[in-house]
């Protein structure tokens, strides 16, 4: 393990009021958000919006780090570039999603463990010569009737853990994602009592398979009440449960927790980052950033739809959720952030 490697890593992609862009979605889910949009589901088009993604004037002032997915880290911009040669360019930290997804638990009805620990060493070894340095894994957690089980948030541990051992062995940086699931009618108690289960988990396995948590990132779920919830708490509500929790489970070694979305309405998602930040920074042990998908390219993939003649436009809609996400890791989010359309050039 070459822990000089892996510190430049984490130090770049946790630089201040910076975060990470997820533009990971394996080709099923891309589809799904095309079709969703009337986007045609082709791997030119989908080609295409990485592209639009990534030559996103200004991208880099908000965004340290990228991750991709195995068709994209392989793919060319218009310019015959590699992506990862753009993002190299621009000093964004290029990425990769790792793991193959997540299937139905067998023994345990309603609940997933992700798969992907096989081969995964010559795997990895193949996206170090491709040029990543940082990975990922998700492992998902559904919050329902009797579930989640302890079987299923023990499965779903021990592969993160294995996963985060093989990254680290590779020289990359390994960023490790249990995602409790906002989808149900579940209460933010009933979240904090079951992410605060799955974290434990986590970093009692993290720590089995001998994971370094210095030159690690957490990448979970922020503690919430279920979308259809009919209490849908406060802002600082949110703020003061998930960090409540995480100061009870995540060790001060992890360096930095970079928050997913997870679906949650964008200007939601700033506006709680940015509450945990104004209110905790100063005395957290660890960094409090981002690594959205949804939170920065939905409204760009709505407005994009596609079209050449749109792409200028979504590109303006993606720098600004780039840019409100930024400010969130900053504390320095407000209204006048999320009404101010500034873009820095026209292409
Ligand atoms: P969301 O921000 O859309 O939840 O995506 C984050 C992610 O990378 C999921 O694995």
């Amino acid at each position: 393990m070459n822990t000089i490697e892996l510190k430049k890593t984490i130090t770049a992609l946790l630089t201040e009021g910076k975060g990470l862009l997820a533009m990971d979605e394996s080709n099923p889910t891309c589809n799904k958000r095309f079709a969703q949009n009337g986007i045609p589901q082709t791997e030119e088009v989908r080609r295409a919006y990485r592209e639009l993604i990534l030559t996103t004037p200004g991208l880099n002032d908000f965004i340290s780090g990228a991750i991709l997915y195995d068709e994209t880290i392989r793919q060319l911009a218009d310019n015959g570039k590699t992506f990862i040669s753009i993002l190299n360019d621009l000093g964004i930290v290029p990425g990769i999603k790792v793991d193959m997804g997540a299937k139905e638990l067998a023994g345990y009805p309603g609940e997933k463990v992700t798969e992907g620990l096989d081969g995964l060493e010559a795997r990895l070894n193949e996206y170090v010569r491709l040029g990543a340095r940082f990975a990922k894994w998700r492992a998902v957690i559904t919050i329902g009737e009797n579930i989640p089980s302890r079987g299923c948030i023990q499965a779903n541990a021990h592969a993160l853990a294995r996963y985060a051992a093989l990254c680290q062995q590779a020289d990359i940086v390994p960023v490790v994602e249990p995602e409790v699931l906002m989808d149900g009618d579940h209460s933010l108690e009933q979240c904090f009592e079951v992410t605060q289960e799955v974290l434990r988990m986590v970093f009692n396995q993290l720590n089995e398979q001998r994971v370094a948590l210095e030159y690690m990132i957490l990448k979970p779920n922020m503690v919430l009440p279920g979308i259809n919830c009919l209490k849908q708490d406060s802002i600082n509500a949110v703020a003061d449960a998930t960090i409540t929790c995480f100061l009870r489970t995540v060790p001060a070694a992890v360096p930095g927790i970079a928050f997913l979305s997870g679906g949650q309405p964008y200007e939601l998602a700033s506006a709680r980052l940015n509450a945990m930040n104004l209110r905790y920074r100063s005395r957290l042990p660890w960094a409090l950033t981002f690594s959205f998908s949804r939170a920065i390219q939905q409204p760009a993939l709505e407005i994009w739809k596609g079209q050449k003649e749109n792409k200028s436009a979504a590109q303006q809609a993606l720098y600004h959720r780039a840019r409100c996400s930024s400010a969130a890791r900053l504390g320095e989010y407000n209204a006048s952030i999320e009404n101010d359309a500034t873009f820095p050039l026209t292409l």
